[in-house]
């Protein structure tokens, strides 16, 4: 009883001292050196994005109103910013790692975030946001565990996995960007990976020698909670285990109500966690499958990324041919329905003990509709770009809100409209006037022939309906008002529309972003901006001390940039950083004994 009791003064003990700061919630530090590294996921040569050594980057596994001190050096030769897809952020846009809050790093710069993962519980992700680079990696996970007074709905898993599928070009960034910029389509890409390796050599028609798979080892009997991300550039995923259910628990900080799979589409920036028991005889290990959707799969085969899980008492290889996904080509309703029929638990608390299903969504008035419609691209002044509702995004050389403290004028307009365009298209800075504690209703309408998501920064959506067709007022019939996901990445199927509900209580410049990768850097994104017109340091906090300048505003940067010798050269290991990780455990194991000591005496 008395050593439960002391636990969380223990925490707070050691964490004050790590941080030399004596704010009630932990700080938990990470050294992050973004770098190049060589590497073949797929047999061919190339650099990926990797940080600390590592490709998928590390895991960020955090706990519910801690604070996070994230300190990056950019070692790439271009400019960088890291954006926590999911993270809201509350009251700090400021940290967010978009282009319409902050300035770029710097190549040869460190910069450190700080945020609090505040009110919030899940399984996320971060990528690097600029310049097409998740293309080539610099993506790991985060984890925002619950508190400890705060019941997960279901019994501790055995083990907990972190699991990233995406598909993946042979050809960089860099290359990628080049034929984006010329115009051209990307194509097919060249296959899927799994946590950064290619395909495990199911056949060797379609594999071939020497690619490295991943093995996940598992025990008999036991149950794992497997965190599946969808970090690719646009090709919705189906996920499969063999002869596993794969039990959906929770997805992007929501716990679900539970439900067996077989199978489930995950689409470009969705998350889900699954609860997977190895109830299976283990004659072999089995294949773990993610398998591009709605394409003909004769063409596309080899674009299927193959994992092994394998038990420890696994008596032979996996063999013979893959388990089949859904045969539907064209026929996109078994996925529609699959994700209509995910649910919120509303019983279960998340981040509060207070149940999922007391914030009422349903019961509460609408303040302002926009409908937001994806076409296919079109050429622009003499440019093929992307758009939504007729305007193709383009970022403005300051901040949007770095120019809004600093009074500078003219970078953007608060005219975005409630209804798309129907005149010829064009390129802008047209943001979303959202207003403070509105309740806002956003209709995704997707008129091109390919899925896209659709994410919103600083906020969860509810989910309110999701179907085939023209979006009419009628339509509102359909929204599920009760137990809807409160998520931040939601599909939105060709011919389609996807309705989502926003409560605007997070004052700052929020990212509404298609996630599919082309789309994104062609222009499909806006802005919203939610502002107190009290002007008060309580519902957003003042700009960073250390926030750099660049446009309009570059003269104020101190220090000026002078870039220096890179730490990290491509394909090597880096010391230094691995040295500081010890060095940081050394320091922490110090202040525990210490901690113990001081609380036993
Ligand atoms: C990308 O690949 C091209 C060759 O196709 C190479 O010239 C370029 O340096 C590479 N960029 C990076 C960042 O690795
Ligand atoms: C995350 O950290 C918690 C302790 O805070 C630990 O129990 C858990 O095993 C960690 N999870 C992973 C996946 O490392
Ligand atoms: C961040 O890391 C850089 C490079 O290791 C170091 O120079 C800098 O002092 C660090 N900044 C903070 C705030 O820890
Ligand atoms: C890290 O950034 C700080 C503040 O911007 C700067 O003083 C320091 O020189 C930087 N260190 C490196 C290694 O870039
Ligand atoms: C590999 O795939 C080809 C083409 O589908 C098929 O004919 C062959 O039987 C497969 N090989 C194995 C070992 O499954
Ligand atoms: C899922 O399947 C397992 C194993 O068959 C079963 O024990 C469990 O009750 C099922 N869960 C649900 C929610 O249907
Ligand atoms: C294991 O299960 C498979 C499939 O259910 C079955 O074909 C096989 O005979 C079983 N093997 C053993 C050793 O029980
Ligand atoms: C898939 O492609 C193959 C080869 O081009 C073609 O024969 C087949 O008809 C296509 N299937 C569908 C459903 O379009
Ligand atoms: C919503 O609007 C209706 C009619 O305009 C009004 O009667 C009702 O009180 C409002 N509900 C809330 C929760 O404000
Ligand atoms: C933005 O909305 C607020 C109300 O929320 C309104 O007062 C303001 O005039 C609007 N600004 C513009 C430029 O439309
Ligand atoms: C796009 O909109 C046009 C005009 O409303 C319609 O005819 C066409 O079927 C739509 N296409 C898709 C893929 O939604
Ligand atoms: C908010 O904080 C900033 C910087 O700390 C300060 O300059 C400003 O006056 C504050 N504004 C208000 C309304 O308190």
């Amino acid at each position: 009883m008395a050593s439960f009791r002391f636990f969380p003064l223990f925490l707070i003990y050691i964490s004050s001292f790590l941080s030399l700061c004596f704010a009630g919630d932990p700080f938990v530090y990470y050294d992050w050196e973004v770098h190049y590294k060589n590497i073949s996921p797929l047999g061919v040569p190339t650099q990926v994005i990797a940080i600390n050594n590592q490709f998928p980057g590390p895991l960020v596994n955090v706990t519910t109103n801690n604070n996070v001190v994230v300190n990056v050096t950019n070692s790439l030769d271009e400019e960088l910013l890291i954006t926590w897809n999911g993270i809201q952020h509350r009251r700090n846009s400021w940290q967010d790692g978009v282009l319409g809050t902050n300035c770029p790093i710097p190549p040869n710069w460190n910069w450190t975030y700080q945020f609090q993962v505040k009110d919030q519980i899940g399984s996320f992700f971060y990528f690097p946001s600029l310049n097409f680079q998740r293309a080539s990696g610099g993506y790991g996970g985060i984890i925002v565990n619950n508190r400890d007074v705060i019941a997960v709905p279901f019994a501790k898993p055995d083990g907990d996995i972190t699991i990233f599928i995406g598909d993946w070009y042979n050809q960089n960034h860099t290359d990628l960007r080049k034929t984006l910029n010329g115009g051209k389509d990307l194509g097919m890409p060249h296959g899927v990976l799994i946590n950064g390796k290619g395909p495990y050599q199911y056949n060797r028609t379609f594999v071939p020698d020497g690619i490295e798979h991943e093995t996940f080892n598992v025990e008999p009997g036991k149950t794992y909670r497997l965190r599946v991300h969808n970090v690719g550039i646009s090709t919705s995923l189906n996920f499969r285990i063999q002869n596993h259910l794969i039990a959906l628990a929770e997805t992007e900080g929501t716990y679900t109500m539970q439900q067996n799979f077989t199978n489930l589409d995950i689409h470009v920036g969705q998350s889900y966690s699954f609860l997977v028991t190895m109830d299976q005889n283990a004659s072999t290990d089995y294949y773990v499958v993610a398998s591009a959707r709605f394409v003909n799969e004769t063409i596309w085969r080899r674009v299927t990324g193959v994992a092994i899980l394998h038990y420890s008492n696994s008596k032979g290889k996996a063999s013979g041919p893959l388990p089949e996904g859904p045969n539907d080509v064209f026929d996109k309703t078994f996925s529609l329905n699959q994700a209509r029929s995910i649910r919120t638990n509303v019983s279960a608390g998340a981040a509060r003990p207070n149940p999922q299903g007391s914030f009422k969504y349903g019961e509460i008035n609408v303040t302002d509709v926009y409908v937001l419609k994806n076409k296919p691209p079109v050429m622009i002044q003499g440019k093929r770009r992307t758009t939504l509702s007729g305007i193709s995004y383009v970022n403005p050389d300051t901040p949007l809100r770095l120019a809004d403290w600093y009074n500078v004028k003219g970078k953007y307009t608060l005219d975005f409209p409630n209804e798309p365009l129907t005149g010829a298209p064009r390129l802008g800075t047209s943001v979303i006037n959202g207003t403070y504690r509105g309740f806002i209703e956003i209709i995704l309408q997707n008129n091109d022939t390919t899925v896209q998501t659709y994410h919103m920064d600083g906020y969860a959506f509810f989910v309110a309906g999701m179907d085939f067709g023209e979006w009419t007022n009628n339509s509102r019939g359909t929204y599920n008002k009760w137990d809807g996901v409160a998520r931040c990445t939601v599909q939105v199927f060709p011919d389609a529309w996807t309705a989502v509900l926003v409560s605007l209580d997070n004052v700052g410049f929020w990212n509404l972003r298609t996630q599919n990768l082309d789309s994104w850097y062609l222009g499909q994104e806006v802005y919203v901006k939610v502002i107190n017109p009290e002007a008060n340091n309580k519902t957003e906090l003042p700009k960073p001390d250390n926030a750099l300048y660049c446009g309009a505003l570059k003269n104020k940067q101190q220090p000026p940039h002078t870039p220096k010798l890179q730490r990290h050269k491509p394909g090597k290991n880096s010391g230094s950083s691995l040295a500081d990780g010890r060095s940081k455990i050394l320091w922490t194991l110090m202040m525990l004994l210490f901690a113990v000591i001081s609380i036993s005496g």
